[in-house]
């Protein structure tokens, strides 16, 4: 008896400690209007998460507001906010901080070190070095490498009507292929085997959702974070794949940085990748302020955040230019026109049209359509427009408790109609072109979008995401003509990214192939 009441103990006291915290938090945001739970198990979760992907937020969005309130599982309250100026506050203000759920899911499959997870000065700090390789100027360098990747492509492209080419795996093995040159310096093959083929699972596998998950992460998102974080020690398959991933970008980034060092140190030009500049950062400065092992820890982030990503995004661009061939001439058109700077570079950001396409494309799905934060004390978020509480009362700001978790909706705030126009709910790059597009109150890094998130935690790819849409895009539509099979569809189906399904869940994107060139 008194055995197993000393051993319940420690789990008791976190729990009570959640229980009270959890009341508290409940109680400021009571009166914020919201959508019914459909069950106290689930509260709102699978509506929201399930597909079909944005049905239920556009219409609670619609109905409750740019802030609503929905609920977790166990009857737990949670914010879905998509007004722009609390985004803007809750990304930027440095009261809210990255959240348990991505908090111990990065840690698992990235490293406890690793630039997502990292915070404060620590993490200033390594944004400073890491954001000197991503400068516009810098990745600029980068264009002849992605030329090259894009060209790869489209030889191994093989134009066919029928059956329907799925461009899926051929899109993803590029974006993987100008992640590591651009950021190694090496071609995907001269990454050990094992270490690459460990990077795909953990890809594929991440890639899920389904009730029993989002029960697990909220439940893991109730015990104390250490405690959450050591389950990854537990005997089963799943944990020890992510235990093996980790080590093996461990060995595999120090035998790259080893590399690096020795040839920055003999004042060798190590190459123009980002791995190359930051050897060099480190050995000219001395301040220490970048280590050896600080670049290391980012080498599981670094191929698996900026690889589907940017493929999923090129494929979203690929589905509504197929729905739209005059769309789909006018772009190619323009890119047959090809501009080209004084040093004969094609010059991608004088394309309108190219540029406004992958705009639109980032607006409408947004790969990352939610994101996560916390609140580090007990504060407020200041809203543009006010909301109107339950007891009829006029909000122009919300209280909220310390722990609060706050869900910040990017996908919602890129649909506001009051932001985007009458017709946010459809695809249509002209809204770019006509200067329909608010440029006041500016948030995030690239055209007042969320996709790539904001604050001090903003995506350190983004211009390279940009420039390496800019250049897929430009060469499959140069070359090809892209339509839908009529026997098949495409589905963005939310799986922690937004990926592309067929209509049986699967990640698929088929598409008829012509030879234009
Ligand atoms: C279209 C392509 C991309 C999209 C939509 C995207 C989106 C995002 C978003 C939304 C975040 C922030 C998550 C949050 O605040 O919770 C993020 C962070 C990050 N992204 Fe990207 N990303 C893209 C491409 C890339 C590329 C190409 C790279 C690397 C080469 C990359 C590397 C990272 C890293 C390392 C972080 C963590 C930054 C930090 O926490 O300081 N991403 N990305
Ligand atoms: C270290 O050196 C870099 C480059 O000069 C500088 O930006 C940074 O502020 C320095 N850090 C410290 C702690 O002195
Ligand atoms: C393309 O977009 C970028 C970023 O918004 C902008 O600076 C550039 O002027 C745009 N180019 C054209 C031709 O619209």
């Amino acid at each position: 008896m008194t055995y197993s009441a000393t051993a319940i103990l420690p789990f008791l006291v976190p729990l009570g400690l959640v229980l009270f915290s959890t009341i508290r938090q409940q109680r400021s945001i009571q009166r914020i209007p919201g959508p019914p739970p459909s069950s106290w198990l689930l509260g709102n979760m699978l509506q929201l998460f399930l597909p079909p992907y944005g049905y239920y937020d556009d219409i609670w969005r619609k109905t409750y507001g740019t802030v609503y309130r929905f609920q977790g599982c166990f009857g737990r309250d949670r914010l879905m906010i998509s007004d722009p100026l609390a985004l803007q506050h809750i990304l930027n203000s440095g009261e809210f901080e990255f959240a348990p759920i991505f908090d111990t899911l990065f840690r698992w499959l990235f490293g406890e070190r690793n630039m997502a997870v990292l915070k404060g000065e620590e993490h200033r700090n390594l944004r400073t070095a890491w954001n000197a390789a991503f400068t516009a100027g810098a990745v600029r360098q980068y264009q002849p490498i992605l030329e090259k990747v894009a060209q790869g492509i489209s030889e191994k492209l093989d134009p066919s009507d029928s059956p329907a080419i799925d461009i899926c795996p051929l899109i993803s093995s590029a974006t993987v292929g100008s992640t590591t040159e651009v950021v190694f310096g090496c071609a995907v093959d001269d990454l050990g085997a094992e270490f690459v083929e460990s990077n795909s699972n953990i890809m594929a596998s991440s890639a899920s959702q389904s009730s029993a998950q989002i029960l697990i992460d909220e439940f893991g998102g109730l015990l104390p974070s250490w405690l959450f974080r050591r389950t990854i020690y537990l005997p089963t398959k799943a944990s020890q794949a992510l235990r093996t991933h980790v080590e093996l970008a461990s060995r595999e980034g120090w035998r790259l940085v080893h590399e690096k060092m020795d040839a920055a140190k003999q004042g060798l030009d190590g190459g123009d990748d980002v791995y190359s500049m930051l050897c060099e950062y480190i050995c000219a400065f001395t301040n220490k302020s970048l280590r050896p092992e600080d670049i290391v820890a980012q080498t599981s982030v670094m191929m698996i955040g900026g690889s589907d990503t940017t493929a999923y995004t090129l494929v979203w661009a690929l589905v509504e230019l197929a729905k739209n061939p005059e769309l789909q001439d006018s772009l190619r058109a323009e890119i047959h026109g090809r501009p080209r700077t004084s040093r004969g570079d094609v010059a991608y950001d004088s394309m309108p049209l190219l540029n406004a396409t992958i705009k639109e494309s980032l607006r409408m799905y947004p790969v990352r359509p939610w994101t996560y934060r916390v609140a580090t004390k007990d504060t407020f978020i200041p809203l543009s427009q006010s909301i109107l509480s339950t007891n009829g009362e006029r909000l122009s700001q919300i209280q909220v408790k310390k722990g609060q978790l706050v869900t910040l909706g990017f996908a919602s705030y890129q649909k506001l109609e009051s932001r985007w126009g009458e017709d946010s709910g459809q695809f249509n790059p002209g809204r770019w072109l006509e200067s329909r597009v608010p440029q006041s109150a500016a948030i995030g890094p690239y055209a007042n979008l969320l996709a790539f998130s904001g604050g001090s935690h903003t995506c350190v790819g983004w211009r390279l995401a940009v420039l390496e849409m800019q250049v897929i895009l430009s060469e499959l539509i140069d070359k090809f003509a892209f339509s839908l099979p009529v026997e098949e569809s495409i589905e963005p189906r939310y799986m922690t990214n937004l990926m592309p399904t067929n209509a049986d869940g699967q990640k698929r994107a088929a598409f008829c192939v012509k030879r234009v060139l």
